[in-house]
């Protein structure tokens, strides 16, 4: 690999993404995986932390895998892999666990939400899950973890675990950073915009999932709700102006200023639909290509395979780096 600095990122594939998710993470990381040597994981293991249905669950990772190529990442250039192909994902979960209290997990606000939501299943995978997506990051010495909001606390504690395993045993692992886009992407509901866009919405008009097609895009888009009034600015007594103004301008590159010259005057109707289409341009080509690839899986598997064979060469080191340093024996080679 060049002499980049290395960025490390996965998504789950625990079912349809948003456009939340895409302006989150796959947009950033197609944008910055020439700048680093990128390093892009499908984190199954961490879907396994909630109940899942196993054909649901691999039908999901090829989708994503598909997904990820759909949305411009280059598996030649970039290592694009499955996280349970590379056994020592969970290897260094055991380390790091050993390094880690309960206290630090327990009062994590994903686990609370999360054994609130799933209070039939709150297994210790749900509790150690912060740990699990730590071994990701480490195993890589990546300097840069592009992520979305929710996620800072989860990195706040890799750094705190990497940090305290290299003051107990020496110099170990590199201590990563965020990277969290500039529009901080915070896609709301286009039903109630005050809440979160959620792929697991009741109301299939309040979020856009990557899987929508042209027509039901604009027709979302046409159907949300907007704020009394008629002009196209965005204010905090305006959510649901302010929120397509968020996306028409993530989608575009434009600054909020630029979005609303653009559209002075107007009216929400015209609005709305320009915002429909701007999407719709952008969505609809990458689900079609994302089915195209998807009825190719050997190619999809040969993807995998080459990116787990490189995921595991450069995770191998560091994990025999961990082993020394706690003074595990060497299994003798040859
Ligand atoms: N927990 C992340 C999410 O749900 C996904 C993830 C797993 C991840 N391991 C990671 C993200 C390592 C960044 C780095 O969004």
């Amino acid at each position: 690999m060049e002499d980049k600095k290395i960025l490390f990122s996965a998504i789950q594939p625990s079912g349809i993404l948003t456009i939340g998710n895409y302006l989150g993470a796959l947009k950033n990381f197609r944008k910055l995986q020439s700048d680093y040597n990128s390093v892009f994981s499908l984190a199954d293991l961490h879907t396994l932390t909630v109940r899942q249905d196993p054909a649901v669950l691999r039908k999901n990772t090829y989708e994503l895998a598909a997904l990820y190529l759909a949305c411009g990442i280059d598996p030649e250039e970039s290592v694009l892999f499955v996280q349970s192909h590379v056994a020592a994902h969970a290897e260094l979960t055991w380390i790091l666990n050993t390094v880690c209290y309960p206290g630090e997990l327990s009062r994590m606000t994903q686990f609370k939400d999360k054994s609130l939501k799933h209070e039939d299943n709150v297994n210790m995978g749900l509790m150690d899950y912060p740990v699990l997506m730590a071994a990701d990051i480490l195993l890589y010495q990546t300097d840069l973890v592009p992520i979305g909001a929710d996620q800072k606390q989860h990195l706040e504690l890799a750094r705190d675990l990497a940090i305290r395993f290299n003051n107990r045993y020496g110099e170990t692992f590199r201590v990563p950073e965020g990277y969290f886009g500039k529009t901080a992407a915070r896609v709301m509901s286009l039903a109630e915009p005050d809440r979160k866009m959620s792929k697991s919405d009741s109301n299939l008009n309040a979020f856009i999932s990557m899987n929508d097609d042209r027509d039901t895009i604009i027709r979302k888009f046409k159907r949300a709700v907007t704020d009394s009034g008629s002009s196209i600015t965005a204010s905090p007594e305006k959510p649901g102006i302010t929120n397509l103004l968020t996306v028409y301008c993530a989608f575009t590159d434009k600054s909020l200023k630029e979005a609303e010259d653009e559209f002075e005057g107007k009216g929400y109707g015209d609005f709305k639909l320009a915002v429909g289409e701007t999407v719709a341009d952008v969505i609809d080509p990458i689900r079609l290509e994302k089915n195209r690839i998807l009825e190719d899986k050997q190619y999809i598997d040969s993807v995998l395979k080459s990116g787990a064979e490189r995921a595991e060469r450069l995770a191998g080191r560091t994990l025999a780096k961990v082993y020394k340093k706690v003074g595990l024996v060497p299994r003798a080679r040859g």
